[in-house]
């Protein structure tokens, strides 16, 4: 464990306001600010991969429940949940969403407290995200009766490959919640700043598997085979030029086949090839429709040449589309606590995907982006090996979030 340099958290910002119940967030955070530095130095000295988060879930439900928070483990597998207990008047109940899961990458950050699993890193900073959770729950359950509705404290496994939404929601977490927050790191926004994105967040992922059939044959003697080599080919050109000509160019469509098997050996025409892909989408009317028409153009080109397909489209996350009102409740938060000058509005989505859409299709909830870059060094960009994190945007997200959730009720 590295010393820790009081100059690396920042407070220069934690500066009094005219609300007092902001001001004491402030005060309490800057106070918690050590402590939150060493959980977040020991989750990602000690990451886990997405489902197996047994030791991080065991680290969370021990810190929850030790600033008394009621405290159930085992939720959709590896998740843990925290509710704090709901001194207030109000029975409107607001969840706060973060996600625990490393990935399969092995560190090359030059950090003392860096990975101690060789090929397993927290390269996407779900670390700072469990921090930042832990820390608002801190600060949450210090506020007692001036929180005034009911708190429920998600946290969620394998983000990573999409699944622990699901899982949390199979469990019931969003029964009873009205509203729910979350954040995510980007280090392209310095720390400090919070990236505020109004409507998409976050594309549909979904994924897609071809096989294509044919004949095999001689190598010389084409005409008495049927090349599913040329025809996949074929299939992969037909989707590009089609997404350029038939899909509505301002409602993006990203297909990306990433895999592609097929053929024996170099003089015998291949019978068989299988292409898997990716499809991601923002408008939701193009996503419901994407399945049909890509079977449609597969099956036209496999017909055209004789060959036959099977033909399978796996519905992934959808797209993350913020709700206005809570988006301008967070920003408006980011304003009072930070300053004007620490707000980004992101003027474009991402096409990358994000389980929390699973949570929107429950209750309303926006997520923003929590500026994680250095401002004196280069930042690496998310799932990089040398990705890290200035730490100091530790004590702007555990404001900002346990401000919002102040927010939610007053607003
Ligand atoms: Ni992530």
């Amino acid at each position: 464990m590295q010393d820790i340099n009081p100059n690396s958290v920042s407070v220069d910002a934690l500066k009094p306001s005219e609300s007092p119940i902001l001001n004491r967030i402030k005060d309490i955070t800057e106070k918690l600010a050590p402590r939150l530095i060493e959980i977040r130095r020991h989750i990602h000295a000690h990451p886990e991969l997405s489902g197996q988060e047994y030791q991080t879930a065991a680290y969370v439900a021990g810190v929850l429940s030790s600033c008394g928070v009621h405290v159930q483990e085992a939720v959709g597998r590896t998740g843990v949940v925290g509710e704090l207990p709901n001194l207030g008047t109000d029975r409107r109940c607001l969840a706060i969403r973060t996600d625990m899961d490393a990935l399969p990458i092995h560190e090359r950050a030059p950090i003392e407290f860096a990975s101690r699993l060789p090929g397993i890193m927290h390269a996407c900073g779900h670390d700072v995200h469990t921090t930042v959770g832990l820390g608002t729950a801190m600060v949450l359950s210090q506020l007692g009766e001036q929180l005034p509705g009911q708190v429920r404290l998600i946290f969620q496994p394998a983000e990573e490959i999409a699944q622990g939404a699901s899982w949390m929601v199979e469990a019931g977490v969003m029964k009873t919640v009205d509203a729910i927050l979350s954040l995510h790191v980007f280090p392209s926004i310095p720390s400090g700043c919070v990236g505020i994105r109004y409507g998409a967040l976050t594309a549909a992922a979904d994924d897609l598997e071809i096989l294509i059939m044919g004949e095999s044959g001689h190598g010389a003697r084409p005409h008495e085979a049927i090349d599913a080599i040329w025809i996949a080919s074929q299939v992969i050109t037909t989707l590009q030029q089609a997404i350029s000509r038939t899909q509505n160019p301002l409602r993006p469509v990203v297909l990306t086949i990433g895999q592609i098997n097929g053929g024996r050996a170099p003089n015998v025409i291949a019978d068989q090839v299988r292409l898997t892909g990716t499809v991601r989408s923002l408008h939701p009317e193009t996503h419901a429709n994407l399945p049909l028409w890509i079977e449609h153009l597969v099956s036209s080109v496999c017909q055209t040449h004789g060959a036959r397909y099977e033909f399978h489209y796996r519905r992934g996350v959808p797209s993350v589309q913020n709700d206005l009102v809570l988006t301008q409740m967070t920003e408006d938060v980011v304003r009072e606590a930070w300053g004007s000058d620490r707000v980004q509005i992101l003027p474009e989505p991402s096409l990358g995907a994000e389980d929390f859409a699973l949570y929107l299709e429950h209750a309303p909830g926006t997520m923003f982006r929590l500026g994680v870059g250095h401002h004196n060094k280069p930042n690496y960009p998310l799932h990089h090996p040398q990705f890290e994190v200035d730490e100091s945007a530790i004590v702007t997200g555990v404001v900002t979030m346990a401000y919002s959730a102040c927010k939610y009720w007053l607003s």
